[in-house]
C-alpha cells in the first residue's frame, strides 16, 4: 500500500491531456493500487491518474465505499437528465461549488486486463464519472461552478444556522 501525493490546483499537470493506456504493466498495476489507496485515505469518491502526476487515462471511483470501479480509457457513450449539486475535488482541498451534471451516464471503459465493459451510473456515480473523466482532458470542476467557489467549512456553518 502506498499513498501518493495528490497534486493541487495550480500544478500544470492537472491541465494536461492524459494518454491512452495501451498495455498493463506491473507499474500500471501498482499505480492502480496506489490510486485506490490514495482515494480511500483522503476519503474521496474518485481519483484520476493525473491527480497523482501520471498522465494516463485511468480513473478510480467508489461513491459508497463498497463499490470500487476502475475505468481505463473511459469514454462516455450516453448521458441524460440533469442534477445540480455540490461538488469537490481532492485537488482543490477545502473547497466546494455547485455544478450541474447529467443525472445518468453510460460509459465504456477497459478493466485491468484491458477487457472492455460498460458501466451505467445515476446521481452521485454519474457525477463522479463526469468529474473524473474531465481530469483526463485537463479540466477541473472549478471551471463549471455556478456562482462562487465556497469553503467547505463555511458550508457546514451555514447548515447549522
Ligand atoms: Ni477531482
Amino acid at each position: 500500500m502506498a499513498i501518493r501525493n495528490v497534486r493541487e490546483i495550480g500544478d500544470p499537470v492537472l491541465n494536461k491531456t492524459s494518454k491512452e493506456v495501451k498495455e498493463i504493466t506491473d507499474r500500471t498495476r501498482e499505480l492502480i493500487e496506489d490510486m485506490f489507496d490514495t482515494m480511500y485515505e483522503a476519503n474521496g469518491v474518485g481519483l484520476a491518474a493525473p491527480q497523482v502526476g501520471i498522465l494516463k487515462r485511468i480513473v478510480v471511483i467508489d461513491v459508497t465505499g463498497e463499490e470500487p470501479y476502475l475505468l481505463i480509457n473511459p469514454v462516455i457513450l450516453e448521458t441524460s437528465g440533469e442534477q445540480t449539486g455540490n461538488e469537490g475535488c481532492l485537488s482543490v482541498p477545502g473547497k466546494t461549488g455547485i455544478v450541474t451534471r447529467p443525472n445518468y451516464v453510460k460509459v465504456k471503459a477497459y478493466d485491468e486486463n484491458l477487457e472492455p465493459f460498460e458501466l451505467e451510473g445515476t446521481e452521485l456515480l454519474a457525477r463522479a464519472i463526469c468529474h473524473e473523466l474531465e481530469h483526463l482532458d485537463g479540466h477541473l470542476y472549478v471551471e463549471k461552478v455556478e456562482g462562487e467557489l465556497m469553503d467547505v467549512a463555511d458550508l457546514y456553518e451555514d447548515e447549522e444556522d
